[in-house]
């Protein structure tokens, strides 16, 4: 893929004046970042959306919100509907996360849900799948991971599959407990992604659609993942918090894509 995606996902963190003082310091420092090479997107949480929108308004750089209601009104006490996203203007709606899955018990049929409604409204799904300690632990990770997806894609037609964007987030590599998986893994899982979507739809459509790592990146390990050809982005919890240490792994990636 000729394009690098880059996103944090900020969880729980950061007040709107947080968001503003981030946002200003990221973009001030983007000069010579080359936007046809890599696509930069930040998943603030609700709170901070209208203020990021606000400060985002003349960038490059995507916003996204971290979850969405399938509905777009209704009886949902503490849930965020697309309409209201869609008044906002993000561009991008994370599915599935696994603290989702894990504390909210979200499930594969709701996430599917979800993912049509996004399309409906034009938001860009980004889809997070990916095994437990216990599935890989018994050796059934692609089981697990072909299960989620089978559910997950359910109705969605191949034009619409172009649209999303899929992450593979290992539970057992997320967050300070979390171990990153190595590069090899993350990519061998990456291939049966691909090939399950290739079976689904055809070769082209595999292949277009953007397929990035999350799980303990950080600015030592980005580029190992990177240099392996079935990832095409990083998503970064902890290490994209501080907004120097993200610049430093957009401008290390920056400087790679330029030498490459
Ligand atoms: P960490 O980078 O903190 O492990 O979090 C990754 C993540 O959950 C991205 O969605």
């Amino acid at each position: 893929m000729d394009k690098i995606y880059l996103g944090t996902n900020w969880k729980m963190h950061k007040t709107i004046n947080e968001t503003e003082l981030y946002l200003k310091e990221l973009n001030k420092n983007l000069n010579n970042i080359d936007f046809n090479k890599i696509k930069l997107f930040v998943i603030p949480p609700y709170t901070s959306l209208n203020k990021a929108r606000k400060e985002l308004v003349d960038s490059n750089i995507l916003l996204g919100a971290q979850n969405m209601h399938w509905k777009r009104e209704g009886a949902y006490t503490g849930e965020i509907s697309p309409l209201m996203l869609d008044e906002i203007g993000v561009d991008i709606v994370e599915l599935g996360h696994s603290e989702r899955r894990q504390y909210y018990n979200e499930n594969n049929i709701d996430i599917n849900k979800k993912a049509k409604t996004a399309l409906d409204f034009n938001f860009t799904p980004l889809i997070c799948v990916g095994e437990n300690y216990e599935a890989k632990k018994y050796g059934i990770s692609e089981e697990m991971i072909r299960k989620q997806l089978k559910i997950i894609f359910n109705n969605i037609k191949r034009e619409e599959a172009k649209k999303l964007l899929i992450a593979y987030e290992p539970v057992w590599a997320i967050g300070e407990k979390g171990e990153p998986a190595k590069p090899e893994y993350a990519e061998k899982i990456h291939i049966l992604i691909r090939s399950y979507l290739e079976e689904k739809y055809d070769n082209m459509t595999s292949k277009n659609i953007p397929l990035i790592y999350g799980g303990s990146v950080n600015n030592e390990n980005a580029l190992k993942f990177l240099t392996r050809t079935n990832i095409d982005g990083l998503f970064i919890g902890r290490a994209a918090w501080d907004v120097e240490s993200f610049l430093n792994i957009i401008h290390k990636i920056n400087f790679f894509k330029y030498n490459s």
